[in-house]
């Protein structure tokens, strides 16, 4: 049952061989007896590293931002494109939650972790607005470069047509091609969304802050990125139980398919390198980050359980695992911290 069938009074209690991931029988209701310990696990760490933008102060980011010779041109470029491809992609990635995958995942610990996961997608979205108010960005240029710059648009155009295929009120899972459905949309949005595409942007941003440029964007890029490896990490076991419990969807030609979406997403998102870094900056280049989403595209690959598609063994940015612990890296930014509660989830990348 997915929600809203008819109490059956006296029914038998829920037993956990009856929960599954998708096409359950058991109550979707009934949140214990709990089946996976890794999604409830990881409920509990999105709600320790609970965060809110508006703690992150934005002085020193103004300051940077209104003066003339703070930022060369080409790092103006690169931030407002990178700001421009967040502040939709939070949203897009909030709806695919709540109105394609929430409805189709028949497990009531995933759902707790997604109801989670919906409210920081929601924190993150806040986030491109508070930067956008502290910095009087214009409001249609950063909100609306999805639908005006190309490689952003391309991006999202083919994401979309995964959820597409789940939003029609008439999709159910239960055949062998539907449930394929919902396991593309899956790898679309929680492998390459939230795994390879925010990542570029992760590095830039992150590399900013590491030659003390916009600090507190990059702080808060931190804690998106603490969060992200969470997502990407649900997404990750997800995918990977529902082939355990459904192993006749995970055919050879299914997986040579995922392989070819993951190749393509990474065309994609080493054109959108090239377009926000035309020239390279602060130690970056484009030909870095083609090799660094090689790199992760094949990491990706190999928490499927795929073959590495590119063969890329080494990580051109090491310093990103090291932004990620915030633990250890607490003052690297030298602007106000947080006592957060960290949860245990900081060696998902
Ligand atoms: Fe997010
Ligand atoms: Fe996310």
């Amino acid at each position: 049952m997915t929600t809203f069938e008819p109490i059956i009074r006296g029914a038998e209690r829920v037993s956990v061989d009856d929960k599954a991931m998708i096409n359950a029988r058991a109550d979707v209701n009934q949140l214990l007896p709990l089946k996976y310990g890794w999604a409830w696990d990881k409920y509990l760490a999105g709600c320790n590293n609970h965060w809110m933008p508006t703690e992150v102060a934005m002085q020193a980011d103004i300051a940077l931002w209104k003066s003339t010779d703070g930022l060369t041109e080409d790092e103006r470029l690169m931030l407002k494109r990178n700001l421009g491809f967040f502040a939709t992609a939070e949203s897009l990635v909030a709806n695919n939650i709540v109105l394609a995958v929430y409805r189709h995942i028949t497990n009531p610990e995933c759902r707790q972790y997604l109801l989670r996961q919906a409210f920081e997608e929601a924190v993150h979205t806040h986030t491109f607005q508070y930067i956008c108010e502290s910095l009087g960005l214009n409001e249609g240029e950063l909100f609306n470069a999805y639908r005006e710059v190309p490689s952003i648009a391309d991006k999202d155009a083919w994401a979309l047509r995964y959820t597409q295929n789940l939003e029609n009120p008439d999709f159910a899972t239960g055949t062998t091609e539907a449930d394929q459905n919902l396991l593309r949309d899956l790898v679309a949005f929680y492998v390459v969304f939230e795994g390879m595409w925010f990542y570029t942007g992760f590095a830039q941003v992150l590399s900013l802050g590491r030659r003390n440029k916009m600090v507190g964007i990059a702080e808060q890029y931190q804690y998106i990125l603490r969060d992200e490896s969470i997502h990407l990490n649900f997404g990750i076991d997800c995918i990977n139980q529902i082939k355990i419990e459904n192993p006749h969807l995970w055919t050879p030609e299914f997986q040579q398919e995922i392989r070819e979406m993951l190749t393509e997403a990474c065309e994609l998102e080493v054109a959108y390198a090239r377009d926000t870094m035309p020239r390279g900056m602060l130690g970056l280049s484009a030909a870095q980050c083609e090799q660094y989403m090689h790199f992760i595209t094949d990491r990706r690959a190999r928490q499927l359980g795929l073959a590495p598609i590119f063969g890329e063994d080494e990580n051109p940015f090491p310093w990103m695992s090291e932004a990620m612990d915030l633990k250890k890296e607490k003052n690297f930014f030298e602007t106000r911290v947080l006592e957060y509660q960290s949860g245990a989830a900081l060696d998902w990348d």
